[in-house]
């Protein structure tokens, strides 16, 4: 189990994006219902963002729902809404406390009203502040923001505020929900399940993927700094070679 001590500073990711995965096999496991495993997973997302601020990550971005998730039954669904805005409601003092700047990124047309209005009005309640950028995504999908930015993009040239020629990864950047972000370095997944579900596609690209056993309610600070620390053993080569990354030749 990693310490904070055991962080290399000089080392650090910029931007760890999480898949927090497994409530319902939590409280399938403590013999709950799927809600109460979506209680205990915001409880871990307090731990997750606490050690985010004291390690002095730059930004968290958090999958906390997709556009997918729309299809589950309409309880659950209520449920993660209700829970969404009970966080806001209890968290947005302690994010101003410590310095932590509230962003989301998504479809959030989709969000009910009440939902969207509280999301943006902690979203304006951070603006100033500098320290941890906490991103939530919400109805979320990566092939959504990739469409999303290809219509963008051929708006541009319909206008002629673009030219074909023009379009490279750094424009493509900047029509994603994503722009003024830097892409993850990390990202985790718990819950033992290997896939990325169509989260951050194009930003994951030369992220390094950190996979854990444990069901997200039990994911906590120590194995968040596993993670960071089994990161920061990695030699990241970019498609060069040890050697090249390295500066043998
Ligand atoms: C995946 O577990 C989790 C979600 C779909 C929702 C994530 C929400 C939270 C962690 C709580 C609230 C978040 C915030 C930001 C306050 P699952 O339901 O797919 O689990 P399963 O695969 O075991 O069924």
């Amino acid at each position: 189990m990693a310490s904070k001590e055991q962080i290399d500073k000089k080392k650090m990711p910029k931007h760890i994006a999480i898949i927090m995965d497994g409530n319902g096999r939590w409280a399938k496991q403590h013999g709950k219902n799927r809600i109460f495993g979506h209680k205990q997973g915001a409880k871990a997302v307090k731990e997750i963002v606490e050690i985010s601020g004291e390690i002095e990550l730059e930004y968290l971005t958090l999958y906390a729902f997709s556009t997918e998730n729309w299809n589950r039954p309409k309880l659950e669904v209520e449920a993660l809404m209700s829970l969404l805005v009970s966080s806001i409601n209890s968290e947005t003092r302690e994010l101003i406390k410590n310095n932590v700047r509230l962003l989301a990124i998504g479809n959030h047309d989709k969000l009910p009203k009440n939902v969207r209005k509280k999301l943006y009005d902690a979203i304006d309640a951070t603006s100033k502040n500098t320290g941890l950028k906490l991103v939530l995504a919400l109805s979320y999908s990566s092939k959504w923001e990739i469409l999303e930015a290809v219509k963008k993009i051929a708006s541009q040239i319909k206008e002629e505020k673009l030219q074909v020629e023009d379009i490279n990864e750094t424009i493509f950047d900047q029509n994603l929900t994503t722009k003024d972000i830097p892409h993850p370095e990390l990202m985790i997944r718990t819950s033992g399940e290997f896939r990325i579900s169509n989260f951050l596609l194009w930003q994951l690209a030369y992220a390094e993927l950190f996979f854990s056993d444990k069901l997200w309610p039990d994911f906590g600070k120590e194995d968040f700094l596993d993670a960071i620390v089994n990161f920061q053993q990695r030699e990241r080569r970019f498609g060069k070679t040890s050697d090249q990354v390295q500066q043998k030749i």
